[in-house]
């Protein structure tokens, strides 16, 4: 059994996860309209994993026995500049992501809740890595350009990306 006040912080998490796939997804429709479809693909795959992190919180609130309380999401912003700005902004995102999963992870310390502490830390990892990919792609856009045969290689590389369903290490959610 968890407390009211980590379930509250856990649907907060939920509602900003499932805003995260709102902004990729923008994102994605955007990179097709500039011609972008390797971008596209790659904002589409990251729209389909912010999904599944949604659905993980989902999954434990209610395995938890906590209450699920959707929220409105949040209008994602329709344009961007170029190619570098997509990834700045998602280098921006991410941090704030991972920013909101560590107090999520303080928060279980003070209730004492180390089942939610230990759930958590997959988020931490995730978060690690995912912002190391896309800081990899924003330096490589620095150096190549936004336009040209450069923009061409890291559009082409970006659209090899296909979804993988995560494995997650010992549970159902
Ligand atoms: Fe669910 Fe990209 O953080």
């Amino acid at each position: 059994m968890i407390s009211k006040k980590m379930v509250k912080a856990l649907n907060k998490q939920l509602n900003f996860e499932l805003y995260s796939a709102y902004v990729y997804l923008a994102m994605a429709a955007n990179s097709n309209t500039m011609g972008l479809k390797g971008f596209s693909n790659w904002f589409h795959v990251q729209f389909q994993e912010e999904l599944f992190h949604a659905d993980r919180f989902y999954n434990y609130i209610l395995d938890q026995d906590g209450e699920v309380e959707l929220e409105q999401i949040e209008k994602p912003k329709k344009e961007y500049k170029d190619a570098y700005e997509l990834f700045d902004e998602t280098l921006t995102h991410e941090r704030e992501v991972t920013k909101r999963i560590y107090e999520l992870a303080s928060l279980a310390l003070e209730e004492k809740d180390h089942g939610t502490h230990s759930w958590l830390q997959w988020f931490i990892t995730e978060q690690q890595e995912e912002e190391a990919n896309v800081k990899d792609i924003k330096d490589k856009l620095k150096l190549a350009g936004s336009t040209g045969q450069g923009l061409f290689m890291i559009n082409a590389e970006l659209a090899t990306r296909v979804y993988v369903q995560p494995t997650v290490p010992g549970s159902q959610a």
